[in-house]
């Protein structure tokens, strides 16, 4: 089903990522071949080498964005700039205090601590995490009943970097204690020309520069999804045009793949015209959405949503999810209702 396709493409963990099983890697592994979020990337580089420099960890990192925009491969970067080891873990595998304090007390200085999704810690274990974060210390009760004892043990100071897809779920205690915050924003489309083009010479794939262009119009601003498409690209191109992709063959394979010119696949166009076409245009609740379109409400939140909210597709009102007139263009469908009046 397209549906589903879609979103493993979109918000797959960083096991099953294709750059993890297939041929060389095509993350990033430097500051300076990671393409785009330039504002990121300079206030990161000066936080690394004055680190650096004083011989300091660097302050704990919040890595804030929609699914496959390159929070897992900068926090990896960072981790190699700073010469620390990293140690990989996500929110919803820490299930209980005593699976964080193992990893904690077996950090050492420097090293970096990922937290992949974040937001999904439990309350207990986020507990943990303060003073471990603030201090470098965890509080622990060992032993049961009258003969428990609480024992402090100091940690070596560590960076924590948490990535999250949801921070308004995060806990503002917790959020409180990153030094660095930033939030990742879709990338524009040179700079997914400039991702494929990197990642087809990777791959040893010949791709022209408006073909690169072509794809890269069509990837929702995700680096994910270009490299995605580019794989797909490749496949069609050594079976129907000797390996080459040029712009018609870019072209014709998009559309194989049901990618339309805004880069929409089929949940996103069902999305918008079941609010068009089943509801009026909106508002529309999420759950009613959700039901009606047969995916999980968390999913469209978190994946589909954003890029559409991002380009005027969709908007979101204390009401409900509406369609623009942007969209009603996009699905030639004429618009009804005059949008303004929703917000008053
Ligand atoms: N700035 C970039 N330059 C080049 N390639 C990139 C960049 N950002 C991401 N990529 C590519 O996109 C893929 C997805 O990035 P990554 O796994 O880091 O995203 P993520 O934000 O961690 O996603 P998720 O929220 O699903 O975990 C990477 O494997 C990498 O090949
Ligand atoms: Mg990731």
């Amino acid at each position: 089903m397209r549906s589903n396709e879609n979103r493993d493409a979109l918000s797959e963990a960083s096991e099953t990522d294709p750059d993890f099983s297939q041929e060389p890697s095509l993350r990033p592994q430097t500051l300076d071949s990671y393409i785009g979020q330039r504002r990121i990337c300079e206030n990161l580089d000066i936080a690394i080498r004055a680190a650096s420099r004083r011989n300091e960890p660097l302050d704990h990192l919040l890595l804030i964005g929609p699914p496959g925009l390159g929070k897992t491969s900068l926090a990896h970067i960072v981790a190699r700039e700073m010469g620390g080891r990293v140690h990989q873990s996500s929110g919803p595998v820490i299930e209980k205090a005593g699976d964080l304090a193992a990893i904690l007390t077996s950090l050492e200085r420097g090293d970096v601590l990922f937290i992949d999704e974040i937001h999904r810690l439990g309350k207990a274990i986020e507990e943990i995490l303060y003073p471990a974060m603030e201090d470098f210390r965890i509080d622990l009760v060992i032993g049961e009943g009258p003969s428990a004892r609480s024992v402090s043990l100091n940690l070596a100071r560590f960076t924590l970097a948490g990535a999250t897809t949801r921070s308004g779920l995060l806990s503002a205690p917790l959020r409180s204690r990153f030094g660095n915050t930033f939030r990742l924003d879709f990338y524009d489309e040179k700079e997914l020309a400039a991702i494929i083009t990197r990642s087809a010479a990777l791959m040893e794939v010949e791709i022209e520069q408006d073909a690169a262009r072509e794809v890269a119009s069509r990837s929702r601003g995700t680096p994910r999804i270009a490299n995605r498409l580019l794989r797909r690209l490749r496949d069609f191109a050594e079976v129907r045009a000797a390996g080459r992709i040029d712009l018609e063959v870019a072209r014709q394979a998009l559309e194989t793949l049901g990618v339309d010119e805004a880069g929409f696949d089929t949940m996103d166009r069902r999305l918008l015209s079941v609010i068009a076409e089943n509801f009026e245009g909106g508002p529309v609740g999420l759950d009613t959405l959700a039901a009606a379109v047969g995916e999980d409400a968390s999913t469209i939140e978190e994946v589909y949503e954003p890029y559409l909210i991002r380009c005027g597709y969709l908007q979101k009102t204390p009401r409900g999810r509406v369609a623009t007139a942007r969209a009603y263009d996009h699905l030639k469908l004429n618009s009804p209702v005059p949008q303004e009046s929703l917000f008053e």
